[in-house]
């Protein structure tokens, strides 16, 4: 989604914003500008549609953009189509104020039709506008502060947004205010950053503050001072990022995300030992969970997005087998608009990758108020979910680039397994030795990924040969129909070609006319109990034109009987059977865009955290 840079100090501001924004390409956008501040000159806005490489080109050389304080911003499109006009930095009629803006302002018509009363004109399409426009309306009528004019402004409009703004009679300062969509300030010297993502100014800082909502952020050369929604001072803690800057780079692979593919192997392990210490034991008292509150447990309601909710689909089979406890996968989407009776002993698992993501955060704030007390699974440290939420279990993929994610779904589902047995020994459905067994099997899983990667050649010949397929369909039955979901949102969201995951048992209530000559059908067969079933359907499927592609583990050879081409996976525990077969789906979707010559990184039309409903 979209992305924030801002900067002043002793240096320049132009390159600093626009490695900035580079740094922040990974998150999706149709379009970027920066305005630059020469003291106190006007300043320069320059914006373009398309990728920074335009915008570079259009600025030309860095001397038509000359100053120490600036803004810069990255745009995804929600109000307005992707164009110059409609690019940030906006501003008011006579450049009083100038800013950014991520996220939505929902009440922007009503503000828009206000202001166009007071004689305000609009040239975009777009809510921010809007918001500056505010600003500017309140700082001239009531002669404020910039801080008591936009304190002013966040307490009229609806929505979210983190807001950097700079205003004429202020040369050098940056206003920042937010509300729901993240924001972080960097301070090393005389230089002041703010952005709206970590690796924006990681090549700068490594000490941050978070603005919690409803804040705000006065930035100045050597200085910053916060503020709460009075105006009154605020302190703020300042934190350590522990990433390193090399860990958002490429090292050498042609793509993050080949890059972060061969990383799971050492992001699960850590993950797992975050938790599990000596002899195999699993200690959650980082996560903050007492046994008493794993004893109370009647249900847990996991709500999730995208592929940390196919990790909660995956889970659910795990956490209700080892653990006992009935679970419910709810979309974050649509569990935040239904009035469902939530079970008070409860618990509610969020899981996201970004920590960051609209409706996820919306779910676990329902949560809350309806007294449920919520786990998040989440990768970024500091993370809006990661602080609201009651308890936090840290996944350790490290900094994620690809659109597509792989290494922070992996880390998701070890996360899962492992409150699955701790939760069943603590509930005394496992013995210490069934669950140290289990845990020795988990523990099994980084080793196996490494060796799935081996074979990647294999993969990546079958991919090419169905690089123009039409229609793909996985089928699997229960955790390998989870599997089959994140296997096929992986396929299209890279590679643009249509595909479906299907309960293989479903198939002939509907799905499997569309099945034709030369249908590409993988059938995902891991779990023993349903294997043959599965298998059964695979052949129908086959007697109607398919081209089977089998998925299973070590010493299930029958499958090379029926399937014609078949991919083996070392074998593990039946329960955690996802976080291997998935492997081979993520190489798949990999190479098939790969071949089709696509952005394999940035895919079209998404963003790599959805901060927006
Ligand atoms: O940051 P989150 O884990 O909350 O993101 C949820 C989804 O947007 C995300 O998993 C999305 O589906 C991925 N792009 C899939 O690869």
């Amino acid at each position: 989604m979209c992305g924030i840079v801002g900067y002043t100090g002793a240096g320049q501001a132009a390159p600093v914003l626009l490695d900035g924004l580079s740094k922040l390409e990974y998150r999706g956008y149709d379009s970027a500008g920066i305005a630059v501040r020469d003291g106190e000159a006007e300043p320069v806005i320059v914006k373009e549609k398309g990728r920074i490489a335009d915008l570079k080109k259009k600025i030309g050389s860095e001397d038509n953009v000359i100053g120490t304080c600036g803004i810069g911003h990255t745009r995804w499109a929600t109000h307005g189509a992707p164009s110059e006009t409609n690019a940030h930095p906006h501003h008011s009629d006579d450049n009083a104020v100038v800013g950014v803006h991520n996220g939505i302002i929902e009440n922007y018509e009503e503000i828009r039709a206000k202001l166009k009363k007071k004689g305000y004109e609009f040239y975009s399409q777009t809510d921010t506008e809007c918001i500056i426009k505010l600003v500017d309306y309140y700082y001239k009528k009531y002669q404020e502060t910039p801080i008591e004019a936009i304190a002013r402004a966040i307490l009229r409009v609806r929505g979210s947004y983190a807001l950097c703004l700079m205003f004429a009679d202020y040369p050098g300062e940056i206003f920042c205010a937010r509300n729901g969509s993240p924001m972080i300030i960097g301070m090393t010297g005389e230089d002041a950053f703010v952005a709206s993502d970590v690796p924006a100014i990681l090549n700068y800082t490594r000490h941050v503050y978070y603005i919690d909502n409803m804040e705000m952020a006065h930035l100045k050369k050597g200085g910053v001072e916060f503020f709460n929604i009075d105006g009154d001072r605020i302190e703020k803690e300042l934190v350590e990022i522990k990433w390193d800057a090399e860990a958002a780079e490429k090292g050498g692979y042609e793509h993050f995300m080949l890059k972060e593919i061969h990383e799971q192997p050492k992001a699960v392990e850590d993950t797992i030992h975050s938790v599990v210490k000596d002899g195999n034991r699993i200690d959650l008292s980082g996560v903050g969970l007492s046994e008493e509150e794993i004893k109370k447990i009647s249900q847990i309601y996991i709500v999730a997005c995208g592929s940390a909710y196919h990790v909660g689909v995956s889970s659910q089979y795990v956490l209700e087998d080892l653990a006992g406890i009935p679970v419910r996968v709810e979309l974050a989407s649509e569990f935040r608009y239904r009035s469902m009776p939530l079970l008070q002993d409860a618990l509610a698992i969020i899981i996201s990758q970004s920590g960051e993501t609209a409706d996820s955060l919306e779910a676990l704030r329902k949560m809350k108020a309806s007294g449920i007390k919520t786990l998040a699974i989440v990768n970024v440290v500091g993370s809006s979910i990661a602080r609201e939420a009651d308890h936090v279990f840290y996944t350790l993929a490290g900094p994620e680039i690809a659109v597509a994610t792989t290494k922070a779904y992996s880390t998701q589902l070890v996360a899962n397994d492992l409150l699955a047995i701790e939760f069943g020994r603590v509930r005394g459905l496992l013995t210490d030795e069934e669950a140290y067994r289990l845990v020795e099997e988990v523990k099994s899983i980084p080793e196996k990924i490494a060796t799935i990667l081996e074979d990647k050649n294999r993969i990546q010949w079958f991919a090419s040969k169905f690089a123009n397929a039409h229609d793909i369909f996985f089928i699997g039955r229960g955790i390998d129909y989870a599997t089959c979901m994140e296997g096929s949102l992986k396929c299209k969201e890279i590679s643009y070609i249509h595909s479906e995951a299907y309960a293989a048992g479903e198939l002939k209530h509907g799905t499997i006319s569309l099945v034709e000559e030369g249908t590409l059908v993988i059938g995902v067969c891991t779990q023993s109990e349903v294997f043959e079933k599965t298998v059964s359907n695979m052949v129908e499927t086959a007697s109607r034109g398919a081209y089977l592609m089998g998925l299973t583990t070590e010493d299930n050879y029958s499958l090379e009987d029926v399937a014609r081409f078949t991919v083996f996976v070392p074998k593990v525990d039946e329960h955690f059977s996802t976080s291997l077969a998935v492997v081979p789906l993520q190489l798949l979707g990999y190479y098939i865009s790969l071949a089709r010559g696509l952005d394999v990184d940035k895919p079209r039309n998404l963003a790599k955290s959805v901060t927006v409903e």
